[in-house]
């Protein structure tokens, strides 16, 4: 680990990335809501009595963003940055209640007999900094670069800390599950997720920490963007195979699931989320090579 980079989890799903600087601090993201308090226990003990100043987005999934209302209870005047995407989505009705929803059944899941009602306000689940490609958000001696990164959402922003060469890529670039094994989660868009891999990689980082996994240590960050490429790209090509054979879309999920879901993915990503991915990117993959679903 970077000296003064510190992951923290207040569980399975929980996690947050809080960066030091010598005039600013930051988490990337907060994780889920269910586990939120132990994470902001862990944060505060990172910054040894520090504010929080940021929570730097790298999109509005209830996994990721989850947590933010209880640290603005810690920390009232902490700046959570988004792009005008992400800040649009958080004033959705439609869509805060789909992230109470999906915070909801987290919180069942995973605290079982201990779990009570959530009790965060949704008017704290907002992006009160607006960040667009290329801005810098500086730390005091450390600078973190913005990247507009869509593909997994149109929000997804991914993060350059210069100084250390060190790249922390949102879930359109990829989420490594270990030994060698990449899924690309592909909601929104086939191209964007390609161009979104290729600009992190062009960083040349020496470091990645990968969503829900944390600092990739195993594989060089190049083989790292190899990876997600290639599994991109096959999934693109065994979508559109089956597309050619007249299956159906239902038939395609299935097929996806026996093609995709097992080994690492599988212990990694529940099934119902697996599912919903496989039918989006179906979706997607059809409609950018003119196949109509
Ligand atoms: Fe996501």
């Amino acid at each position: 680990m970077i000296k003064g980079i510190t992951r923290v989890a207040g569980g399975p799903g929980g996690d947050a990335l809080v960066l030091i600087g010598s005039e600013k601090t930051a988490v990337i993201d907060c994780g889920m809501a269910y586990c939120a308090p132990l994470m902001v226990e862990k944060v505060k003990k990172v910054l040894e009595g520090r504010p929080l100043d940021y929570m730097l987005s790298s999109h509005t999934h209830y996994d990721h963003i989850g947590g933010l209302a209880y640290l603005r209870q810690e920390w009232p005047n902490l700046i959570c940055v988004g792009n005008t995407h992400g800040q649009a989505v958080l004033k959705r009705e439609g869509a805060l209640k789909a992230i109470r929803n999906l915070s909801e059944s987290a919180a069942k899941k995973y605290l079982n007999e201990s779990y009570q009602p959530l009790t965060y306000r949704d008017e704290d689940l907002r992006i009160d900094q607006v960040v667009k490609d290329g801005d810098i958000i500086s730390l005091g001696d450390r600078h973190l670069f913005v990247l507009e990164t869509p593909g997994h959402t149109n929000c997804s922003l991914s993060y350059y800390l210069e100084e250390e060469r060190f790249m922390i890529p949102c879930e359109s670039v990829g989420c490594y599950v270990g030994n060698r094994h990449m899924v690309v989660p592909i909601l929104t868009g086939f191209q964007d997720t390609i161009t979104s891999i290729e600009r992190c990689r062009d960083f040349n980082p020496q470091l990645i920490s990968s969503p829900h996994y944390g600092m990739v240590r195993n594989i060089t960050p190049q083989q790292y963007f190899e990876l997600a490429l290639n599994a991109a790209m096959d999934m693109r090509d065994f979508i559109l195979e089956l597309y050619r054979q007249g299956m159906t879309q239902e038939e395609m999920v299935q097929a996806c699931q026996e093609r995709y879901w097992k080994g690492e993915t599988a212990k990694e990503q529940p099934l119902m989320a697996f599912l919903i991915n496989a039918k989006a990117a179906i979706t997607v993959i059809c409609r950018e090579f003119g196949e109509n679903q």
